[in-house]
């Protein structure tokens, strides 16, 4: 599935090529909600309930990204609890999930992350790039990391959150088949299952240091509350219902709602049930200048 779009800025053109994307996700008002509520859970569940989890600290005048920013809840959470002296942008490759008011020291420009602005180098101290799983495929992950390098200051932050998808499950068969199901989609797309590992390893090479991996395994058990990990990854399947059909990976609508009642019957049941996420987060080098100068006068 290929949208294209051209990038803009919110009442500035940015000249920049056509962008291409296989972005396998929804762009509607249920997609709104539900990374809405994906934000509060990740945030409380995955990252110890802080917006950035990487150990970056803000100072007066500095600037954040977030890359695939979608309803630009992150960045609109964050610049609540900082001084209005920090910048925040958010980009994506689709407009359709901007939110309609923000503050004046945030702006979203629709852009492709594996394409970012020259005039971007060394500009941002923070980068916030949550489940691009669905978007890039490993090229553009290549890409992607090395722009991210390229727009960091010296000493500033990258952090990403993406699920792990699991290559065995052990909860049954049902279970088992709706995962295939997701990967086969993703790998249809040219998208990469794996990303957390990836992720890794790609970090490394493009010059980065400090690279962690803080993962957490969250119950799809049954659960009180309305809103829980059960009801994310429902929707999650759920979201990917139309890719899915598409594809062909499964036949019809009857079909896929089948395997889904059944799949969460089979969770019901195994009280061990749990998928997890993970943020890496890693820093791109100081600038080792001031050191050089200061050897060069001793
Ligand atoms: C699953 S949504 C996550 C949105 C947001 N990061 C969050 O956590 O709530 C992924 C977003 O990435 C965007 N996206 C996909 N490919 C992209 C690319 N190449 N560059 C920038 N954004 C992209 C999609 O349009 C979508 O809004």
């Amino acid at each position: 599935m290929i949208h294209e779009s051209r990038a803009t800025e919110v009442g500035v053109q940015l000249k920049a090529p056509m962008v291409k994307s296989h972005y396998i996700l929804p762009s509607d008002d249920s997609e709104i909600t539900r990374l809405n509520l994906q934000n509060q859970l990740l945030t409380r569940e995955v990252c110890d309930g802080k917006l950035i989890f990487a150990p970056a600290e803000l100072e007066h005048g500095e600037q954040v990204l977030e890359s695939g920013t979608g309803t630009g809840i992150w960045l609109l959470s964050l610049a609540e609890t900082i001084p209005p002296t920090i910048s925040f942008t958010g980009i994506d490759i689709h407009t359709r999930l901007f939110p309609q008011e923000f503050p004046s020291n945030v702006s979203f420009i629709q852009r492709s992350i594996t394409n970012l602005p020259a005039e971007w180098t060394e500009r941002f101290k923070i980068v916030n790039q949550r489940l691009l799983i669905g978007g890039l495929t490993r090229k553009e992950w290549k890409k992607a990391i090395q722009e991210i390098h390229r727009v960091l200051v010296p000493g500033g932050w990258l952090q990403c959150i993406e699920p792990n998808i699991p290559l065995k499950t052990d909860i049954g068969p049902h279970t088992e088949r709706m995962f295939a199901a997701v990967r086969d989609l993703l790998a249809k797309n040219g998208l990469v299952h794996d990303i957390v590992e990836v992720l890794g390893r790609k970090l490394s090479k493009t010059g980065f240091t400090n690279v962690q991996t803080h993962t957490v395994s969250l119950s799809a058990h049954r659960h009180e509350e309305e809103f829980n990990h059960r009801t994310l990854m429902e929707w999650f399947f759920l979201a990917l219902k139309p890719g899915i059909l598409a594809q062909k990976l499964l036949q019809s609508e009857e079909e896929f709602g089948e395997l889904m009642q059944n799949m969460l019957k089979e969770w019901d049941e195994s009280p061990q049930v749990a998928w997890s996420w993970s943020v890496v987060y890693a820093q791109k080098r100081e600038n080792n200048v001031g050191t050089a100068k200061f050897c060069i006068y001793m």
